[in-house]
């Protein structure tokens, strides 16, 4: 496999093998070894043409820990805010000699055609198009839950998974869903009507309009912020009247599950699609989302980047060898 663009790239195998590679990353990381020679001498390029935090970094400190070079390439502040386009940016990124790029940009569809447009020889991954996909937030959710609930070998089947919010624009969502659904989880989507695709009834999920009807049953709820910068129109009333009806708030909070779990991509809005309770609750899995993210997305760089795909097989045992 040389990219990664879309769940859909991943079997429920491959899936699996990119999250025991993870784990077992994880631990080596908790050993003495914090850094590995895996990716010495390759180079990697974020490149990323929307604002982001906890992604940006993430993969940044992903690619680090694998003794890569990274360059990161934000759009606001260069070149492309002069016209450049995305064949001239992709061009000077391949005369820079870059392996791997990550790229987030605000169209659904970019980072495929970055891997199809021959700019490039390098391996592409998806941090993000537009409201299409973003694969390694899925992937980092998947492991997360699976940490959770004991799911070493990462089955999640028996697992009432809730994605509550606007799923019409989020790309964590789609991802989600494609991958959960893959690992064995049941779904169920929450949101108001003018706030899921119209395709949704094709997705083989359940959808629900009233969150007070699931949160006594599931085991997790995934709850995503208002994409305001993806929405040209009005969706909803106000935010106070979408908090009502979508928020995790306190009561609800009161009324999930025994040993339900709450995730969040970030970044939150709290007050809006979750409490400040929630989010600090033990419950919350938030932070433990950002440190599963950077194991997730070293497991991503090394199986594109790195040993994996030369011998065409996972042999954990090359991970921490020196090359
Ligand atoms: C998400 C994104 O950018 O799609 N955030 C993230 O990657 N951590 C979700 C969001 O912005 O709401």
């Amino acid at each position: 496999m040389r990219h990664l663009l879309s769940i859909n790239d991943l079997t429920p195998e491959s899936a699996r093998e990119f999250l025991t590679t993870a784990a077992e990353l994880e631990r080596v990381s908790e050993g003495q070894m914090k850094k590995l020679p895996t990716l010495r001498g390759r180079t990697v390029v974020n490149l990323f043409f929307e604002d982001s935090t906890r992604t940006r970094i993430s993969f940044e400190s992903a690619a680090k820990r694998l003794s890569a070079d990274v360059i990161n390439f934000s759009a606001k502040g260069s070149s492309v805010s002069k016209g450049e386009s995305l064949k001239d940016t992709a061009q000077t990124l391949q005369a820079m000699g870059a392996d791997g790029v990550i790229i987030r940009h605000s169209a659904s569809g970019a980072a495929q055609k970055l891997a199809d447009s021959g700019w490039i020889s390098a391996s592409v991954i998806n941090a993000g198009d537009g409201t299409h996909e973003h694969p390694t937030q899925a992937l980092l959710d998947a492991f997360t839950i699976a940490q959770e609930f004991d799911r070493d070998s990462f089955d999640l089947s028996g697992l009432t998974i809730a994605i509550v919010g606007d799923i019409l624009h989020s790309r964590v969502a789609r991802s989600n869903v494609l991958l959960l659904k893959k690992l064995g989880a049941s779904i169920i989507l929450v949101a108001p009507p003018t706030l899921l695709p119209v395709a949704v009834d094709g997705w083989g999920v359940r959808v629900e309009f009233d969150l007070d009807e699931v949160i006594e049953i599931c085991d997790v709820v995934m709850t995503l912020r208002i994409q305001h910068e993806r929405m040209a129109d009005s969706y909803f009333p106000s935010l106070a009247e979408y908090s009502r009806g979508y928020g995790l708030d306190d009561a609800r909070l009161a009324r999930m599950k025994a040993g339900a779990a709450i995730l969040h991509p970030g970044p939150m809005n709290r007050g809006v699609e979750i409490s400040s309770s929630a989010a600090d609750s033990p419950r919350s899995l938030v932070l433990q989302q950002v440190r599963n993210g950077v194991f997730v997305r070293m497991a991503v760089l090394y199986h594109l980047l790195g040993g994996a795909h030369e011998t065409h097989q996972i042999s954990h045992s090359r991970i921490g060898e020196k090359s």
